[in-house]
C-alpha cells in the first residue's frame, strides 16, 4: 500500500554538494556557529592535557589549566600565527611553548613571556593571551563553537534525552584507543550525514548490523538539534558469528552494567555530531568536511569505569562489528554522491522512513536560502 503522508520529499540539489561557494556559506553559517563534539573530560586527566580539533581552516585547542579547569582556545599563537600544538592530543608540561619563536603561554591560556622580552613593548598578559572559545561540558563529553550561533547550550538540546541516557554512566567514561580518522572519503559531507540521517539503507547495505538488529530499528525525527536511531537486538538469534559471541558477552555483563539496555543508540547533534551509546561502550563520531567534495569521519569510543574482562572482549567485537559498518557505508557514500557529478541527476526522492533527512536538510536550507534553488547560482564548476 502506498504511503498517504504528504510531505515535500525532494532531496536538496545535486549542485549543493559540489559547490565551493556552498561549503564558504556553510563554513559560516553551519560549522563555525554550531557545537561539535571534542572529547571527554577524562581525556584531559593531567593539568596540561591537551587535544586539538580542526575544522575548515581553523584550529582549536582544548587544554586542562593549573587549576584544573578545561578550557578551550584557538591553537593559534598571538605572535606570528603558528600552530601551538601539533597532534591530536598530548600533554604539555607546565606551560604551552609555541614551536615557532618560543612566546610562552601559561596553561590558562595567559601569555607568560614572548621570547627576547626585550625586543618587544611590554604586552599585558590577558590582552596578548590565547583567543578563548566556547566550550560545554555535557555529562562529561566536551562540545566547542568558535562563534556563537542558533543554537541553545548542548544541555538544552539532550534535555529530552535525559532520562533514557541516566542509565549510561557518562562522565565516568575512560579514553580507549584515542582519536580515530576514517581514510579520506571523496564526497561531500552532507552524502556523509545523508546516510546517516536513516536506517532505510541498513538492510541491504549493511548485512552484519541488520543481523544484530534486526529490522526493528526505531527512527525518530530532528526535533530542536537532536535526532534519535535505536537499534535493539535482533529477538532472534543471530546468525554471524562476530554477532553471536558479541551478544553472549553483553549478557554476561556484571552489575551494575546490567541495567544498560541490549541495543545501540544514537544521538545525533545538528550539524554534524553523533554520540553513541553501547552496552558496553560509548563515544562520539563526526563527518568532517575538508572541503567541498572530500571528508572524513573522526570519532572515539571510550570503555564504562570498571568494566569486566567480559565487556572488554564485548567492546573489542562491537568495535570489530562498526568497522565492518564504517567501509560499508563509506562505500554506499562515495556510490551515490558520484550521481551529483552527472548532469542528468537533479535530487532525490525520499522515503518516509527517509524523513529525518529532509528535515535536516530543511534546518541547512533555513540558515542557507542558496539551497533552495535548484540551479547553482554561478559555480564555474556547473
Ligand atoms: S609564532 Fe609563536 S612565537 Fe612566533
Ligand atoms: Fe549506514
Amino acid at each position: 500500500m502506498a504511503s498517504e503522508q504528504t510531505w515535500n520529499r525532494e532531496g536538496l540539489p545535486a549542485w549543493s554538494y559540489r559547490s565551493d561557494r556552498i561549503m564558504a556559506l556553510e563554513k559560516e553559517r553551519v560549522f563555525l556557529n554550531h557545537w561539535h563534539v571534542v572529547g571527554h573530560i577524562n581525556d584531559l586527566k593531567e593539568k596540561g592535557d591537551w587535544l586539538s580539533f580542526d575544522l575548515l581552516g581553523e584550529r582549536a585547542l582544548v587544554i586542562r589549566g593549573g587549576d584544573g579547569s578545561i578550557r578551550a582556545f584557538h591553537n593559534t599563537c598571538r605572535h606570528r600565527g603558528s600552530r601551538l600544538v601539533e597532534g591530536d592530543q598530548g600533554h604539555c608540561r607546565g606551560a604551552l611553548m609555541c614551536p615557532f619563536h618560543a612566546w610562552v603561554y601559561t596553561l590558562e591560556g595567559d601569555l607568560k613571556t614572548p621570547s627576547q622580552p626585550d625586543k618587544f613593548p611590554a604586552l599585558d598578559s590577558k590582552e596578548w593571551g590565547l583567543k578563548r572559545l566556547e566550550l560545554e561540558i555535557w555529562r562529561g563529553f566536551l562540545f566547542l563553537r568558535f562563534e556563537p550561533g542558533p543554537q541553545g547550550s548542548i544541555a538544552e538540546m539532550m534535555g529530552r534525552h535525559e532520562d533514557e541516557l541516566s542509565v549510561y554512566p557518562l562522565e565516568s567514561l575512560q579514553p580507549t584507543d584515542g582519536l580515530y580518522t576514517s581514510p579520506i572519503t571523496p564526497v561531500n559531507w552532507k552524502a556523509m550525514v545523508d546516510v546517516d540521517n536513516e536506517c532505510y539503507h541498513c538492510p541491504t547495505a549493511h548485512p552484519g548490523l541488520t543481523d544484530l538488529y534486526g529490522r526493528c530499528y526505531e527512527e525518530g525525527p530532528w526535533i530542536d538539534g537532536t535526532h534519535r536511531i535505536r537499534g535493539p537486538f535482533n529477538e532472534n538469534p543471530s546468525r554471524r558469528e562476530l554477532n553471536q559471541r558479541y551478544r553472549e558477552l553483553v549478557e554476561q555483563h556484571p552489575e551494575p552494567f546490567r541495567s544498560i539496555p541490549q541495543a545501540w543508540l544514537y544521538i545525533g547533534l545538528f550539524p554534524v555530531s553523533v554520540l553513541v551509546f553501547y552496552p558496553e561502550s560509548a563515544g562520539f563520531y563526526r563527518s568532517i568536511p575538508l572541503n567541498a567534495q572530500t571528508s572524513v569521519m573522526t570519532g572515539a569510543t571510550y570503555k564504562y569505569d570498571g568494566e569486566s574482562e567480559s565487556m572488554t572482549l564485548a567492546r573489542e567485537t562491537s568495535t570489530a562489528i562498526d568497522a565492518e559498518v564504517m567501509l560499508e557505508d563509506k562505500h554506499i557514500c562515495e556510490l551515490h554522491y558520484q550521481a551529483t557529478s552527472s548532469k542528468y541527476w537533479d535530487h532525490g526522492l525520499l522515503g518516509d522512513s527517509e524523513k529525518a533527512l529532509r528535515e535536516h536538510h530543511d534546518t541547512l536550507r533555513e540558515l542557507i536560502p542558496e539551497l533552495n534553488s535548484s540551479k547553482s547560482p554561478g559555480d564555474s564548476w556547473h
